[in-house]
């Protein structure tokens, strides 16, 4: 009998989804940022989750764990249970960088996620406290080498965005500062803003206001073009350091195993957040850049990721 029914449910073609895909999500969804509130990733997570949730009909409701550059709160939502009820956003680094940088991570980028979508790119910008003596990227970088035992730079944690790319910009400069680890880039800014810390390799989408401000000194921007929400700050290539070109991103992750459909669900509610012009319009006052079209399916940040992954231990065995 039971053969008779299996074969009746093929034969109209009722795939067998998975319990609850079908009426997914019928309670709120926790996204784990793995930085402390107030930083890129929060801001970022805050604004998709916000969105997201009015087209789910379900809360979605921020988890911030900390630690290890990100990668604490990255194994923490790789083992969660992949029922689509803990999501997690990660970025080039938690995906990209960490496996470079730690031998022993818990997780594999490549292989312990199911991909939802790609959710803003943030590029990357040098920022000081706003009494350092310099005002432009020639006069801080000469101030750096001429002082770097006296100055420090803060960063997220090794395997972070401000950690692997200010990695890059001291080792253009030829620098060893005393570098200060923080659990997320939102604290580094408040100390920055009372003056205790130096400088900072950080995503856009956490300074606008204080550029705009003048609370922060930005030198320079390390992408090719310059950004729409801070027009008049120069990028790398015209502050003189062209070899300086780095940006970030930041995107969705479920853990491994989550149903298709869930993924689907998740991705199409991704799709519309960051086409509806309210989340659009922070975004991109941040700073930050929206994929568009191909860029925002799942399969395309699996690529990316593997590519991400590729590319960073190319550049940080160097
Ligand atoms: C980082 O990687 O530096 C983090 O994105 C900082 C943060 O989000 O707090």
């Amino acid at each position: 009998m039971k053969k008779l029914f299996l074969a009746l449910c093929v034969a109209l073609g009722f795939a067998a989804a998975p319990a609850g895909a079908a009426d997914y999500p019928t309670r709120p969804i926790t996204l784990i940022v793995p930085f402390a509130a107030g930083g890129p990733t929060d801001i970022i997570a805050r604004i998709a989750g916000e969105y997201m949730s009015q087209s789910l009909g379900q809360q979605i409701v921020v988890e911030n764990i900390a630690g290890a550059g990100g990668t604490t709160g990255i194994t923490r939502g790789s083992q969660a249970k992949n029922d689509g009820y803990t999501i997690m956003m990660g970025h080039m680094g938690t995906h990209g960088a960490a496996k470079a940088l730690y031998p022993k991570l818990k997780y594999d980028p490549n292989k312990d996620f199911a991909p939802i979508g790609l959710v803003a790119g943030t590029p990357i910008l040098v920022v000081a406290r706003k009494t350092i003596k310099a005002n432009t990227l020639k006069d801080f970088v000469a101030l750096l080498k001429s002082r770097q035992d006296k100055m420090n730079e803060a960063h997220a944690g090794v395997g972070s965005v401000s950690f692997t790319t200010c990695s890059l910009f001291n080792g253009i400069v030829g620098v060893k500062p005393t570098r200060v680890t923080y659990r997320g880039t939102g604290p580094v800014i408040n100390d920055m803003l009372a003056g205790k810390v130096d400088y900072a390799c950080d995503q856009i989408v956490n300074l606008v206001p204080q550029v705009k401000a003048g609370n922060l000194k930005a030198f320079a921007i390390a992408t090719p073009k310059r950004s729409p929400a801070l027009p008049d700050l120069p990028t790398t290539t015209e502050a003189g350091m062209p070899e300086f070109q780095v940006s970030a991103w930041n995107a969705l992750f479920a853990p491994k195993g989550t149903s298709k459909e869930i993924v689907t669900k998740l991705n199409q509610a991704l799709d519309k957040a960051l086409s509806t012009e309210g989340a659009r319009k922070r975004i991109l006052d941040l700073g930050g850049v929206i994929p568009e079209g191909g860029d925002r399916s799942p399969e395309y940040l699996g690529t990316f990721v593997a590519s991400e992954v590729a590319r960073w231990n190319k550049v940080l065995k160097k």
